[in-house]
């Protein structure tokens, strides 16, 4: 079923809870792989009802990003849904979400603002004010939907964290439930973004799982030092990769680490023909 209202899924939702019903919300933007479809069997597993959204939220990009061309798939994307036993797709439109002239009225709009500690970093240094529109729509779909469980990715690791610190800071009563990387044979983590990438290009792309994996197995020889892990990755980079960060950070406050342990995370993004790819590690 796809519902295109808020108030006909609120109506929904409220019948579901008067049931005693469990409620699992997978918040996407469409245009559905293998990831999303882990992320969506883990709540059809977990909870008596699985509530898809489809949106591709306008407040997240940023100026020159691309989301003119973000591919829309939502007929597949629906048909993906129906077969892994999801109860609704939740599909508004910007002006469902928005209001009338949402994109120019921004000034207008309340927005949820996650702390700067936690933005001015990795994807955050280039896409300023991208998080603000995650935690804004997040939060909306959360006063919506009213979910009992929400399902995030690993592979938007800053992403996840930034939503869990959300949750917590404002006491909204919903438990995140984080979902492992989903990797192609190659080693490539899925990502809607691969769409852009030419078939030489998605080899390229190993470059950020060759390199993340790589610093791993160093970890496990024992080298701890973040300079001397930062230096093995440079030999795998070429002339068709532009290397936009790799940092290692705390798993829960994104701190810098000097020196890897098991709280670490290692954080990579790459252009590859123009195609800005993240990924990450834990140690
Ligand atoms: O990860 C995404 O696809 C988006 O950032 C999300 C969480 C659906 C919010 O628009």
């Amino acid at each position: 079923m796809i519902i295109h209202t808020i108030k006909e899924l609120r109506e929904l939702v409220k019948n579901w809870k008067k049931e005693g019903l469990t409620v699992g919300l997978v918040p996407t933007m469409g245009a559905l792989h293998n990831g999303h479809l882990s992320l969506i069997k883990k709540s059809v597993e977990k909870c008596d009802k699985t509530v898809v959204s489809v949106f591709v939220n306008p407040i997240q990009f940023c100026p020159g990003e691309d989301l003119e061309k973000y591919p829309r798939t939502l007929e597949a994307d629906e048909k993906l849904c129906n077969d892994a036993g999801v109860s609704v797709v939740f599909a508004p439109s910007p002006k469902e979400m928005y209001g009338e002239g949402h994109i120019l009225s921004n000034d207008f709009l309340t927005y949820v603002v996650p702390p700067f500690f936690y933005t001015d970093k990795l994807c955050g240094k280039s896409r300023v004010g991208h998080f603000d529109g995650v935690c804004t729509v997040v939060n909306k779909l959360f006063n919506i939907v009213q979910p009992d469980f929400a399902f995030f990715g690993e592979k938007d690791r800053q992403q996840l964290i930034i939503i869990k610190k959300m949750v917590k800071d404002l006491n909204i009563p919903v438990e995140i439930i984080p979902c492992p990387i989903v990797r192609e044979e190659s080693g490539l983590a899925l990502s809607s973004r691969n769409n852009y990438l030419s078939e030489n290009g998605k080899k390229e792309a190993l470059v950020l799982n060759r390199i993340l994996f790589n610093i791993k197995t160093c970890y496990n020889k024992g080298i701890k030092d973040v300079k001397l892990l930062t230096e093995t990755a440079y030999s795998f980079l070429n002339e068709n990769h532009t290397l936009e960060y790799l940092e290692f950070r705390d798993k829960n406050n994104l701190e810098e680490k000097k020196v890897a342990d098991n709280n670490t995370i290692v954080f990579i993004a790459v252009r590859v023909e123009n195609v800005r790819l993240i990924d990450n590690i834990e140690l």
